[in-house]
């Protein structure tokens, strides 16, 4: 576990009973309970299709479970994360969107206007700002979606959950990612199949074939 986080560590507590997910007949996540403590980071890891993402999803309100209970800060997940913008999310799957869509636009989507430089510059993406995100490489756009969550949180959200954030990277970003999960003010769920990124969390759950395994450490 690191410690070296600022005592301004803030966020939401996690409560997740039960989760049932199923995509039509196909049982995706069974019976899946764990909870995250006030500013904890918790790394989900497991092999390719246990379960990790929908579970992720389904805490977002982007998956409807079958059956199962998600309490944020001792209310229903759905109305905790409607009411405020209160989640920093870095999707697995990042597309350029439906529309044009510049940098600045989606790393300012769920912060104010001030924020975006120094999130561009968190993420080395100084001077891309006016590109449209449908012309960036793959990992420069996994790069503006880490640059949208950090300014999320940097205005306010007290939880981040990011599905494999170092997926595309080079090394240099992934250090940047791990820097900033380190230091994190404020609690996390981190899908990865990083090892470096789960060390620098509190604890590690693991999936398989849809169920939660015990915490390896
Ligand atoms: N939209 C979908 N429709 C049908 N089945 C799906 C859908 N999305 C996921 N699944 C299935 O649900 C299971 C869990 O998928 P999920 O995406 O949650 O896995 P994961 O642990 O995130 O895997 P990965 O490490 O590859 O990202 C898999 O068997 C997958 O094939
Ligand atoms: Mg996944």
């Amino acid at each position: 576990m690191l410690s070296n986080r600022s005592p301004a560590t803030r966020g939401a507590t996690v409560e997740v009973e039960a989760l049932t997910c199923r995509y039509g007949r196909h049982s995706a996540v069974e019976n899946v309970s764990f909870s995250i403590a006030a500013g904890e980071r918790v790394a989900l890891i497991g092999g390719n299709g246990s379960g990790k993402s929908t579970v992720l999803r389904s805490l977002l309100g982007l998956h409807r479970p079958q059956s199962g209970r998600m309490i944020f800060d001792g209310q229903p997940a759905g109305d905790w994360i409607a009411r405020r913008r209160r989640v920093a999310w870095v999707p697995q799957f990042h597309h350029g969107g439906l529309f044009p869509l510049r940098v600045d636009e989606l790393v300012g989507s769920t912060a104010r206007h001030a924020t975006v430089p120094r999130a561009l510059a968190q993420f080395a993406l100084d001077g891309m700002q006016a590109r449209l995100t449908a012309e960036l490489s793959g990992g420069q756009r996994q790069r503006a979606y880490l640059a949208r969550a950090w300014a999320a949180i940097e205005d306010g959200a007290t939880l981040l959950l990011a599905d494999e954030p170092t997926a595309s990277l080079d090394f240099d970003s992934r250090d940047r990612v791990a820097a900033w999960i380190a230091q994190l003010p404020v609690g996390a769920l981190v899908v990865t199949h990083d090892t470096a990124l789960a060390a620098c969390c509190d604890r590690v759950l693991e999936m398989a074939a849809g169920r939660l395994r015990e915490a390896r450490r």
